[in-house]
């Protein structure tokens, strides 16, 4: 059976009619609400899936599903009802396994590639291909099934301070840093609660003493003569607290060295997980020293701050690039982007003081519009642009402060 290919420079149809250019959104969060919505821009049919009703990229699309996405009996069902020509996964909890049976019977094209999703969904997976295949430095680590495997190495090299980290597990979730001997009974137990499907697997990585860590926003595409291209954003700072993003900002001042290495590692990795797309390499770095940490082969949360800082967000690039259209990567201002926390549990929340915070200069806001708000669930996030990037972090934060949040 050949396998379907999505054309190069296809015509773009009109939406809801035969000769529409389908995509399937697989997680419709904020960041798969502003992509749809670029997609939207481009005339292209779009359509919903997530685990929840009115995930804030149902709101935007032409159709909307919910559909436990790790079941891989339901994706493909809903691949055969929807005939999608692209498949956009916006996490990583989904039946990648059914993604690759569905790109090998040619059914349907997945973005970047189905293999990107299987391997990036377990930390194993992409922490094996970057450090052993690829030859990229990592921090030291090593994986473990029992207390007792994990016990023996941290004992045996891996040492104190280390993080332990679910295989299976995004935004900081099951995660701990272990300070000693003391730390390691509740690491493996917080770590085997928070995992999701195969909770039984943790990575333990020695801590990299890093002076800053950055995300390398790298996208694949074609250019106008439908070569294969490859573009590196200007790079992201960030602040991560317990495992999440809480502050970003773009460009991050980096020596000359520390930035080629970055694109470097970035061009490395990419080119071995191919397809188009954007992809948010995180990269920890000491003076002229660089080290892989993950990779999204998907916008990233960290890339909020591109909705301010660049000619085209990472969601317009990531449009783009899946439709293999050419790009411009360039940034237009500096900017930072500070996170809008639910502050509670509850449902139908809102939110007061947008007054105050679009009033400040250079602000815009995103309220992503889930329907359930958690105590630490990111629900929004502010932006500001300004002549540096000190400015903007300033700003983003007194205006993220100044939204608050009430119950209904
Ligand atoms: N080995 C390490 N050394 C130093 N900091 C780390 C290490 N591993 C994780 N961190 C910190 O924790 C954050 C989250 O870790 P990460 O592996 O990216 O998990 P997630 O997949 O949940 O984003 C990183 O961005 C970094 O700030
Ligand atoms: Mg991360």
């Amino acid at each position: 059976m050949s396998t379907y290919s999505y054309p190069r420079f296809p015509i773009i149809g009109t939406p809801l009619t035969s000769n529409a250019i389908r995509v399937m959104m697989l997680g419709c969060g904020e960041l798969g609400k502003e992509v749809i919505i670029e997609l939207q821009r481009l005339g292209i049919e779009v359509i919903a899936v997530d685990r929840y009703p009115n995930a804030p990229g149902h709101q935007v699309a032409h159709r909307s599903h919910v559909i436990d996405m790790t079941d891989g009996m339901a994706i493909r069902a809903l691949v055969l009802e929807e005939k999608p020509h692209l498949i956009v996964p916006e996490i990583e909890a989904i039946a990648t396994q059914t993604l690759i049976e569905l790109e090998a019977e040619g059914i349907v094209e997945v973005i970047p590639k189905a293999r990107a999703t299987f391997l990036t969904m377990n930390r194993e997976g992409i922490r094996r291909l970057a450090a052993e295949d690829l030859g990229l430095p990592t921090s030291p680590f090593k994986f473990a099934s029992s207390l007792e495997e994990l016990q023996q190495a941290i004992d045996q090299g891996i040492g104190y301070p280390c993080f332990v980290k679910p295989v299976m597990s995004s935004s900081g979730k099951g995660q701990s840093k272990l300070d000693g001997p003391q730390d390691v009974v509740k690491a493996w137990e917080y770590a085997a609660s928070a995992g999701r499907v195969d909770a039984g697997k943790v990575i333990v990585e020695g801590l990299i003493d890093f002076d800053y860590e950055i995300t390398q926003l790298t996208v694949r595409t074609l250019d106008a003569n439908g070569e294969s291209v490859t573009a590196f954003c200007e790079p992201i700072g960030h602040v991560q607290k317990n495992g999440d993003y809480v502050e970003s900002w773009q460009p991050m001042q980096m020596t000359k060295k520390a930035r080629q290495k970055s694109q470097e590692i970035a061009k490395k990795v990419t080119d071995n997980l191919g397809g188009r797309g954007i992809f948010g390499v995180e990269l920890f770095v000491k003076g002229d020293e660089v080290w892989f940490s993950e990779v999204s082969p998907r916008p990233h949360d960290t890339g909020l701050v591109t909705l301010a800082s660049q000619t085209q967000s990472e969601f317009e690039l990531h449009a783009k690039a899946i439709l293999g259209l050419p790009v411009d990567v360039s940034l237009k201002t500096p900017a930072a982007s500070s996170v809008i926390y639910g502050g509670m549990d509850v449902k139908g929340i809102g939110f007061t003081g947008l007054e105050k915070a679009l009033a400040l200069p250079g602000v815009a806001v995103r309220l992503f519009g889930k329907p359930e708000a958690f105590l630490k669930r990111r629900m929004g996030v502010t932006l500001a642009s300004a002549n540096d990037t000190d400015q903007a972090r300033e700003t983003a934060k007194l205006a993220s402060v100044a939204i608050k949040t009430v119950s209904p």
